[in-house]
């Protein structure tokens, strides 16, 4: 698939990527209630740090303390949301943290059940990384994930990611000792598109 990026728009705060399907943008507080359904899914949550359901209120409050982090701010948390271009619709979000003085990040992502195996989540996480890498000049930027977690792996394998890492019963993750996979990419190494 051949995909488009282009930066449409950006300052601090208000940051916007445009792809071929999907506007990514930073989560709003109007975003609540789409975000809550879908990471309300225990499918969605099954490989996650949170445990539904999730309230209104916690969300809301999370989004809110989101507010004042830019794009790139090293140690701070970002969400993007993906937006479906044909019908504006919020199908899903990825996290980004620069860390401190290390010009590495680390990428999450989440993707409604509902949208699942269409090609957004890797449409959108292509968009953010070639963005961190090209506009935010990072180096390097990894992805933790669940060793179980299947549709991840494939996913960060086919953003280009390497496996570097495999930690055994390295964090006790809802109810038991869980294995864990790390993979990253570094710039030098990213396909630009
Ligand atoms: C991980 C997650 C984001 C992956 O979503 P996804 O939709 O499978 O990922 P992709 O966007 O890469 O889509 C790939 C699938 O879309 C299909 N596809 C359909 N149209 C496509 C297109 N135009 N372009 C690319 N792929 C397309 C691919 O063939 C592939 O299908 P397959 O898995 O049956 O082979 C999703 O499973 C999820 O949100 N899981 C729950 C949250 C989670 O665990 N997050 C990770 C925490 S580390």
């Amino acid at each position: 698939m051949v995909k488009k990026i282009k930066k449409r728009e950006e300052d601090k705060n208000q940051f916007i990527i445009e792809t071929e399907r999907l506007i990514l943008r930073n989560i709003d507080l109007k975003d609540t209630e789409t975000f809550l359904e879908y990471r309300n899914d225990p499918l969605v949550a099954k490989y996650q740090s949170w445990e539904p359901p999730l309230i209104r209120e916690q969300v809301s409050d999370f989004i809110n303390n989101l507010q004042t982090h830019k794009i790139g701010e090293p140690g701070k948390w970002n969400q993007i949301v993906w937006i479906l271009k044909k019908n504006l619709v919020h199908i899903g979000d990825c996290a980004l943290k620069v860390q401190e003085d290390t010009m590495q990040a680390e990428l999450g992502f989440t993707l409604s059940r509902n949208y699942q195996g269409k090609g957004y989540a890797y449409e959108a996480t292509r968009a953010l990384i070639n963005y961190a890498f090209e506009e935010l000049g990072l180096h390097r930027i990894f992805s933790i994930t669940d060793c179980k977690n299947t549709t991840a792996i494939k996913l960060l394998k086919s953003l280009g990611m390497r496996q570097e890492g495999h930690f055994i019963e390295n964090i006790f993750f809802k109810g038991a000792w869980g294995d864990e996979f790390l993979y990253a990419i570094l710039q030098k190494e990213w396909n630009y598109p």
